[in-house]
């Protein structure tokens, strides 16, 4: 049998996936050792196989002279070194499309569970205060409101196609106005931030749209507005975030990922109008498993001369 084609991974992705990897490949994973890629072999390896969370850089890809591929588990790739990989010819890929459902369910989720107090109502009943105090505050009707997405990407589309179920008025801000949409388009943020009810986070991270939600547009969005974020932390300046939910310029948020995450800033902790979750948004099983697949299916096609299946072309 022809020996097994040699890749290098950079992190664990899951017993699973891990497990068809070792199976067709033979793989040198390199979180298995403390000293790094300056210690190993590089010669022969022809793939990488990483995640948005592990990264890919520039320096392991210098380590790696005969590298052709990196095949990445995630949409976002803001952490792979990509103008590193594209100077040497080496093509990319992530796993687009298969997570969209399942990310714009989870910004659904957060907007009507900080619209509606969903958290704070689940912890009221839980910790006795409704035999004990009774009735519980109002909350923010969802049905028929403004919708502003920032990012109508596949992702920002998913989420904007289900507004039309709570017959809501969607409009968009993109780096690029989108024709073909049936959403008006918002020749601006602030202009979006202003109009929207919800606005709803959904563009890529990095650093061409750090802070891009600014104090100003959180002001925009106001005391009777929500944010909600499934991108990444970095899009929203996130200490003018919290202080304008600290002094109730802004009415709530719902967070999924948060700049310098898994650090949670202690003053979101005690906020009742902030609903918080652990950056799941594609954390179904159904979705891992086909993220995973698209990665193993990625690296096949790769090997088999045919090229990637999903190629980060932006
Ligand atoms: C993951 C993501 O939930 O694909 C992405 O870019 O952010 C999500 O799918 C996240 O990477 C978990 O760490």
């Amino acid at each position: 049998m022809a020996d097994k084609p040699a890749i290098a991974q950079v992190g664990p992705l899951g017993d699973d996936i891990d497990a068809q990897l070792q199976a067709q490949y033979s793989v040198l994973r390199l979180w298995e050792h403390p000293a790094g890629i300056e210690t190993c072999a590089g010669a022969g390896i022809t793939a990488v196989v990483t995640s948005v969370r592990h990264g890919c850089k520039a320096a392991l890809i210098e380590r790696l002279p005969d590298l052709r591929a990196v095949c990445s588990w995630g949409v976002g790739y803001e952490t792979l070194d990509v103008a590193a990989a594209r100077a040497r010819g080496i093509v990319i890929s992530n796993t687009p499309d298969v997570l969209n459902d399942c990310v714009a369910d989870l910004a659904w989720g957060l907007l009507i569970a900080a619209a509606r107090r969903v958290a704070e109502g689940d912890r009221y009943v839980k910790g006795g205060q409704w035999r004990t105090i009774g009735a519980f505050p109002l909350s923010m009707r969802v049905s028929g409101k403004r919708l502003g997405v920032l990012g109508l990407g596949r992702v920002g589309e998913a989420i904007a196609r289900r507004g039309s179920g709570f017959s809501m008025d969607v409009r968009y801000h993109n780096r690029r106005e989108r024709p073909a949409v049936p959403y008006a388009y918002a020749p601006s943020l602030l202009a979006l931030a202003s109009w929207a009810d919800f606005l709803v986070v959904a563009c890529e991270g990095g650093p061409a749209t750090r802070h891009l939600v600014s104090a100003e547009v959180i002001d925009a969005v106001g005391p009777q507005g929500i944010i909600v974020n499934i991108a990444r932390g970095s899009v929203i300046d996130q200490p003018a975030m919290v202080q304008a939910l600290d002094e109730g310029r802004l009415g709530g948020a719902g967070l999924d990922v948060l700049e310098d995450e898994p650090t949670v800033p202690p003053v979101l902790m005690g906020m009742d109008q902030v609903v918080l979750m652990p950056h799941v948004g594609s954390a179904t099983r159904e979705t891992r498993r086909a993220m995973g697949q698209l990665v193993l299916d990625n690296l096949a096609s790769f090997m088999a001369g045919r090229g990637l299946l999903s190629p980060i072309t932006g």
